[in-house]
């Protein structure tokens, strides 16, 4: 069997500012983790030369990945976080104050509810499948940096979670999940890296 391992990037600045979206660069605390990261990746997969590592097109995940070396990267679009439309930058707090009913109808139904202009979890997940279907095509370990939403969609697929808990499903920062499909079914080990 071999391994897949998911990660969302290190902290951003976003993330410490609590705004969603955006496209904005580590922290110290998430560079730290791309150092971590980079340590365990490069040891966890030493032998295996056909490895890859997947990133989205956003500065934060190519960030995270870019001190791991002996590898080649391949960013995919798909890989990007969900598209908040018009809340894209916003805080949750701004979002539920000045937009109270597109706050309501997230709270309602998470998983079918599409940002203005923006994405569904739905969307995510459909927009996934390529990604899917390719990650089930490897023979080789693959490493995937991406994002909260977008792991939250890998991750229950590949441990058969249901749809409707996709959205709500913990997927901590500097937290590396690493999942074995053996014949046996779906193994998985999580270090937390910080
Ligand atoms: O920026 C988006 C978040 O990573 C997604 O989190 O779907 O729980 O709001 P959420």
């Amino acid at each position: 069997p071999r391994p897949i391992l998911l990660t969302r990037h290190g902290e951003s600045r976003d993330n410490v500012r609590g705004r969603i979206g955006g496209d904005s660069v580590i922290s110290d605390s998430g560079e730290l983790y791309a150092k971590k990261l980079a340590n365990f990746v490069e040891k966890r997969l030493k032998n295996e030369k056909a490895a890859s590592i997947w990133t989205s097109t956003l500065q934060r995940t190519i960030l995270t990945a870019s001190p791991i070396a002996g590898f080649p990267k391949i960013q995919w679009r798909a890989l990007d976080e969900i598209n908040a439309g018009v809340c894209d930058g916003m805080t949750y707090e701004e979002i539920k104050k000045n937009m109270p009913e597109e706050y309501e109808s997230r709270k309602k139904d998470k998983l079918r509810y599409r940002y203005p202009r923006g994405e569904s979890y739905l969307d995510v997940i459909q927009r996934l499948e390529p990604v899917i279907i390719e990650l089930e095509r490897q023979r080789a370990p693959v490493v995937v940096i991406s994002h909260q939403a977008v792991l939250r969609a890998l991750y229950a697929y590949f441990a058969d979670r249901p749809l409707k808990e996709i959205p709500h499903i913990e997927m901590p920062l500097h937290t590396i999940i690493e999942i074995q499909m053996g014949v046996t079914g779906v193994q998985e080990k999580r270090y937390k890296l910080m």
